[in-house]
C-alpha cells in the first residue's frame, strides 16, 4: 500500500466488523528516535490464539483455506520492512490490540498519508460506534473523541458533507499545531 493511512483504514474496519463499540487509534511519532508507533485497539469480539496466528500469515491466504483479505499481513510487512516490528494480541470476548512500529528513516518507510481524511471517513461513516484518535509528535499530543464531537453536534448527522468537512478541518488544524511547537 502506498500510504499507511490506508493500512490503518483496513485495520480499523476489522475492528468495526468485529463489533467493537469503541476503537482507539494511536499514531505516535518520535522524531529523535526516528520511530512511529501505530496502534489500533478495540473492544470487539476478539480472536482465538489460532486465529491470531493465521491472520498474520500471508501464505495462509488462499481462496480455499482463507476467505479473507490481506489487511493484517500487509500492515505487518510494511512495519517489518523498515526494521520495525508488529504485534497482535487478542482475547475472545474482550478485544484486539494491533501494534506496528516503524523506523521512519528506513528507505522502505511508507508515508503516513492523509490521516485527517482517514479518521473522518472512519468516524463519520460509523456514527453508531465510538472512536478515539490520539496523535502525538514527541511530547505534543492531540486527542480526538467522536463522542465529544457527537455531543457538540447534538443530533446533526456526522455523514452530512458540511459536518464531514468540518471534522476533517478540525483534525488537520490540530495535527498541524503539533508540529509548530
Ligand atoms: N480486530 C479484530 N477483531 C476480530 N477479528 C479480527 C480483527 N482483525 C482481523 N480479524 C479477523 O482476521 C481476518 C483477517 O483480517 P484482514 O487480514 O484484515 O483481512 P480481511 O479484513 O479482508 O478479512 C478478519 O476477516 C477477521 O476474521
Ligand atoms: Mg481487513
Amino acid at each position: 500500500m502506498r500510504e499507511l493511512s490506508l493500512n490503518i483504514l483496513d485495520i480499523a474496519q476489522n475492528s468495526i466488523a468485529a463489533g467493537a463499540s469503541l476503537t482507539e487509534i494511536v499514531v505516535a511519532e518520535n522524531t529523535r528516535e526516528k520511530t512511529l508507533l501505530i496502534g489500533i485497539y478495540d473492544n470487539g469480539k476478539g480472536m482465538t490464539e489460532e486465529q491470531v496466528r493465521n491472520v498474520q500469515d500471508p501464505f495462509f491466504t488462499t481462496r480455499t483455506t482463507r476467505k479473507v483479505g490481506m489487511g493484517i499481513p500487509l500492515f505487518k510487512m510494511a512495519a517489518e520492512q523498515t526494521g520495525g516490528s508488529f504485534t497482535i494480541t487478542s482475547e475472545v470476548g474482550v478485544g484486539t490490540r494491533v501494534e506496528a512500529r516503524f523506523k521512519t528513516d528506513s528507505i522502505d518507510f511508507t508515508p503516513l498519508g492523509d490521516m485527517s481524511s482517514t479518521i473522518t471517513t472512519i468516524v463519520c461513516m460509523n456514527e453508531d460506534k465510538d472512536f478515539i484518535y490520539i496523535r502525538s509528535v514527541d511530547d505534543e499530543k492531540f486527542e480526538f473523541s467522536s463522542a465529544e464531537i457527537k455531543a457538540i453536534l447534538d443530533g446533526v448527522p456526522l455523514s452530512e458533507p458540511s459536518v464531514m468537512s468540518w471534522v476533517e478541518g478540525y483534525i488537520t488544524e490540530h495535527t498541524e499545531q503539533l508540529f509548530k511547537n
